[in-house]
């Protein structure tokens, strides 16, 4: 069985987060060996808007009438097993570009429902500062899953809630020097695999225990 993780960067840049995530995504494909399927997606450059709750989506069956870059991300939303959501710590929370990507899963889960309910996602921040609100960053970031119906995975003793790094405004140095953000992005990584695993392989057997059922 195929396990596919897409891991979402909502920074603007390409530079600390995105490290971070490289380093959690290499881990969780490691992990699922040639079972596994990785693929990263960057937000730089990317025009997406926030939901602007017009409610097509609600009238049309659940498509987004918004076209911008957030159209071919549907897709691969729908088609991952699980996903690492990774962001930078703005203002003690998610970026404005990660907040307008969770509002506009709206017709994925609340309107068209349940195309997301059998995923599971982990959670990375990285804040400038030490203690510069990685945690309510993360906690964001669990929110929004449970908006979205998806599983939230956590991390592991130490790092309860996901993995939480500080860049010092460093860029890719900055996560690669803080050594205890690179152990928990290496076990988030890890984890969100299994995860990936039991999600896909207890989808099947349920599917098959529900048609027989019927
Ligand atoms: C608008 C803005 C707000 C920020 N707010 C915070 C904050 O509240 N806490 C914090 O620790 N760092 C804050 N930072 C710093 C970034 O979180 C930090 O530089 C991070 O590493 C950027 O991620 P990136 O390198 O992936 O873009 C802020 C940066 C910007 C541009």
């Amino acid at each position: 069985m195929k396990c596919r993780i897409l891991g979402i960067c909502g920074s603007p840049r390409t530079a600390s987060t995105w490290r971070g995530l490289q380093i959690a995504m290499e881990s969780a494909a490691e992990e699922l060996g040639g079972e596994g399927e990785t693929e990263l997606v960057s937000f730089k450059g990317k025009r997406i808007e926030p939901c602007n709750h017009c409610n097509a989506c609600k009238k049309n069956g659940g498509t987004c009438v918004i076209k911008d870059d957030m159209t071919e991300l549907y897709d691969k939303l729908i088609e991952a097993d699980a996903f690492v959501f990774a962001s930078p710590v703005y203002v003690m929370n998610v970026t404005p570009q990660m907040s307008a990507f969770f509002s506009r899963m709206r017709p994925l889960h609340a309107v068209k429902g349940g195309k997301l309910k059998d995923k599971v996602a982990t959670a990375i921040a990285v804040g400038g500062t030490r203690h510069g609100g990685q945690e309510q960053t993360v906690g964001a970031i669990v929110n929004a899953c449970l908006t979205r119906g998806i599983v939230y995975v956590g991390g592991e003793p130490g790092f309860y809630s996901g993995a939480m790094a500080w860049s010092e405004d460093k860029g890719a140095a900055g996560i690669d020097a803080d050594l205890i953000a690179v152990d928990a992005l290496k076990c988030s990584g890890k984890r969100i695999a299994r995860w990936a695993r039991i999600s896909a392989l207890g989808k099947a057997a349920a599917d098959k225990a529900e048609a027989e059922k019927k």
